[in-house]
């Protein structure tokens, strides 16, 4: 990795803000292998120097992924004036470029991959990648097998194209039936619209995983952790 500024290596090591690091840098709190630092433009090799502030030992990373177990009642968003956002139940020193990969409903629970790393982002994400989205949904009605073979062929939701393929699998079938369901598109609201066409609600959903990564089931519902190399390295992180 190139050398890095001291204010930017403080920036997202989690300290703060660009202007904040830099008071602290002034107000000799920074010290680079044990040598008090007054310059924020000094060059750090992240492979050899040992970065503290005060006594706190600091580590540099350029990229951050979380798995979240996202609760009903926030939104996919990184800031917002009125509602709560996945991102503030992410609370360690983090980073501040933070994003979710993809949207998931206030209401719809799971897994959420948060990161600051738009490369990767953009490998979940970009339509012609299709990465497959599973989810585990509670549907009022009796969902029927010939379901399964509509939704094989791509349901007409009211877009200008039917969705693409998606396997639905019936858990229970019954008043109120229990599915799991997967797709390789993100289209708005896109379940509970593929359900609406066949005159059917969606109560509950819960994404259960997304490509390779697959939510921790020891995660309640508003925890997180980091992703593992195991996992970042399927998409060659
Ligand atoms: N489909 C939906 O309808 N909602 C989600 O949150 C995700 C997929």
């Amino acid at each position: 990795m190139p050398l890095i500024r001291l204010d930017k290596y403080l920036a997202d090591a989690g300290l703060g803000t660009r202007s904040k690091v830099k008071d602290l840098v002034k107000s000799g709190q920074i010290f680079v292998n044990d040598i008090q630092i007054k310059k924020s433009d000094m060059k750090i090799d992240n492979e050899k120097d040992v970065v503290r502030c005060g006594t706190k030992l600091l580590s540099y990373s350029e990229f951050e992924y979380y798995m979240l177990n996202k609760p009903q009642g926030v939104i996919s968003a990184t800031k917002d004036d009125l509602q709560k956002t996945v991102i503030e139940l992410i609370k360690e020193d983090k980073r501040r470029d933070l994003f979710p990969v993809g949207r998931l409903d206030k209401d719809t629970e799971g897994l959420l991959i948060i990161t600051n790393d738009g490369v990767f982002a953009n490998s979940m994400l970009a339509p012609g990648k299709h990465v497959d989205k599973k989810y585990f949904a509670k549907i009022e009605g009796r969902v029927t097998e010939d379901m399964i073979e509509h939704f094989k062929e791509g349901v007409d939701i009211g877009d200008d194209v039917p969705t693409k393929p998606a396997i639905l699998e019936i858990i229970k079938q019954s008043e109120q039936s229990e599915i799991n369901i997967t797709i390789t598109e993100g289209r708005y609201h896109q379940i509970k619209r593929m359900f609406k066409a066949f005159g059917m609600e969606v109560i509950y959903l819960k994404r259960l995983s997304m490509g390779k990564i697959v939510l921790d089931e020891a995660l309640g519902l508003g925890e997180y952790r980091k992703l593992t190399s195991e996992e970042l390295a399927y998409y060659g992180r």
